[in-house]
C-alpha cells in the first residue's frame, strides 16, 4: 500500500456493501487510502494516526502541509477521548452528532492522532458523520479516520462516487459508492479553543440552529485571521476550471446558467423551489456538470444567504475568486 502512490492501479468503484466495507477497513488499517460517502460529501480516508498513510493522503490529494484534516469518530465518547469539547462543545455535539458538524478543541496530552495530520496546532477538528457507510466503516476499523474531501485540492467536492473516480481513480486504494451525498456541501466548522465559538466555515449546520444551542458566535473576523485559524479557508476554493458570474440576472453570448428559483433561460437549476437545502444538495454536482469545454462562463442566480445559503455564497465566492489567490 505505502509506497509510490501514483503506481497505484486504478481503484474500482465498488458498492459499499458489507463485505467491501470490511476490505475498505483492512486497506485503512494498512496504510492505504479509501474514499467513502459522508452525509456531506465524499471523504478520502486514511488511518489517522499513521504518519505515512497520511503523508500518502496530503500528497495524493495536492494538500498543502500546512492544512489540517478533520478526524472523523463513530460517537462522542470516541471523540472526547481525542480533545477536551468542555461545556459549550458538549451540548454541541449532542444535538448535532451523528451530523454535519465539526468542532475545533484542544488536543488531549497523549492523543495519538498524527502530528502532520493536524498541521502540528494544538487543536483538534473532530466530526461524527451521518451516513451509514462511514459509520459501519469507522465501526469495523475501530479507530478514527482523518478525512478531507476527496478531491484534488483547490477544486469542487465530490458528492458522487463517480466524482470521485474522475480526479483520483488512479491513486487511491478503493472507491465505496454509497451513492448521492444527503447534504451536498461540507460541514460547518466551529472553534472552541478559545474563548469566544467561533465560526470558521459556515456548512451543512445552519448558523442559527448554532446560535440557538451556545449563543451568539464570535464576529466574523478578518480573512487574514480566519486563514490563519482555519488554514482551508482560503479565498479560491471549490473551483470549477470556468470562470464564474455570480449573482447573475441575464446570460450572456457564451455563457450557461445555473438558475435558482424561477428563472428563465437556466441550463441546469439548484432549486426551482429557491429552497437552499436542495440547492445545497445540487450545488457541487451541477457545478461540475456546467463545467464543460464548450462554456465560458457559469453565471449564477443570486441565492438568499438564509439558512444553507450562507454556507452555498461562501462556495460560490471562493469558486469564483481569482485565480491568482492562493489555493488550498
Ligand atoms: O464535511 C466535511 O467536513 C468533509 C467530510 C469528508 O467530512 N470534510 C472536509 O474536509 O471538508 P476538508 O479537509 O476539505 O476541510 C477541513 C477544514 C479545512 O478548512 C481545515 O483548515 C479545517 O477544517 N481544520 C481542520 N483542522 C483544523 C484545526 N485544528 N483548526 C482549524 N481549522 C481546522
Ligand atoms: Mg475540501
Amino acid at each position: 500500500m505505502r509506497g509510490n502512490v501514483r503506481s497505484k492501479i486504478a481503484a474500482a468503484v465498488v458498492p459499499a456493501t458489507p463485505e467491501a466495507v470490511i476490505k475498505a477497513a483492512r486497506l485503512i488499517r494498512n496504510g492505504g487510502l479509501v474514499a467513502f460517502p459522508t452525509e456531506t460529501v465524499y471523504g478520502l480516508g486514511s488511518n489517522a494516526s499513521d504518519d505515512a498513510a497520511v503523508l500518502s493522503l496530503f500528497t495524493v490529494k495536492g494538500r498543502p502541509f500546512w492544512n489540517p484534516l478533520i478526524v472523523h469518530v463513530d460517537s462522542i465518547d470516541s471523540a472526547t477521548a481525542l480533545v477536551d469539547l468542555e461545556e459549550r462543545g458538549s451540548v454541541l455535539a449532542r444535538e448535532n452528532w451523528p451530523g454535519p458538524l465539526t468542532l475545533v478543541a484542544r488536543r488531549r496530552s497523549g492523543c495519538a492522532i498524527s502530528r502532520l495530520a493536524t498541521a502540528e496546532l494544538e487543536t483538534l477538528a473532530v466530526r461524527v458523520p451521518d451516513h451509514p457507510v462511514a459509520l459501519s466503516l469507522l465501526a469495523t476499523l475501530g479507530c478514527p479516520i482523518v478525512a478531507p474531501s476527496a478531491n484534488l485540492s483547490g477544486f469542487t467536492s465530490p458528492t458522487t462516487a463517480a466524482h470521485v473516480a474522475d480526479s483520483l481513480a488512479g491513486a487511491v486504494d478503493l472507491i465505496l459508492d454509497g451513492g448521492s451525498c444527503r447534504v451536498g456541501l461540507e460541514s460547518t466548522v466551529i472553534d472552541l479553543s478559545g474563548p469566544h465559538a467561533t465560526l470558521l466555515r459556515p456548512g451543512g449546520v445552519t448558523i442559527e440552529k448554532i446560535e440557538r444551542l451556545i449563543g451568539p458566535l464570535a464576529p466574523a473576523c478578518s480573512r487574514t485571521e480566519s486563514v490563519t485559524r482555519s488554514p482551508g479557508m482560503l479565498h479560491r476554493h471549490y473551483a470549477p476550471s470556468r470562470p464564474l458570474r455570480l449573482n447573475a440576472h441575464d446570460v450572456r453570448p457564451g455563457e450557461v446558467l445555473l438558475g435558482f428559483g424561477r428563472v428563465p433561460g437556466a441550463t441546469l437549476n439548484l432549486s426551482q423551489q429557491a429552497d437552499v437545502e436542495e440547492a445545497a444538495a445540487n450545488l457541487f454536482h451541477m457545478l461540475r456538470a456546467l463545467d464543460r469545454r464548450d462554456v465560458t462562463v457559469i453565471a449564477v442566480s443570486p441565492v438568499p444567504s438564509i439558512g444553507l445559503g450562507v454556507a452555498i455564497n461562501d462556495r460560490l465566492r471562493r469558486a469564483a475568486a481569482g485565480k491568482d489567490e492562493p489555493v488550498g
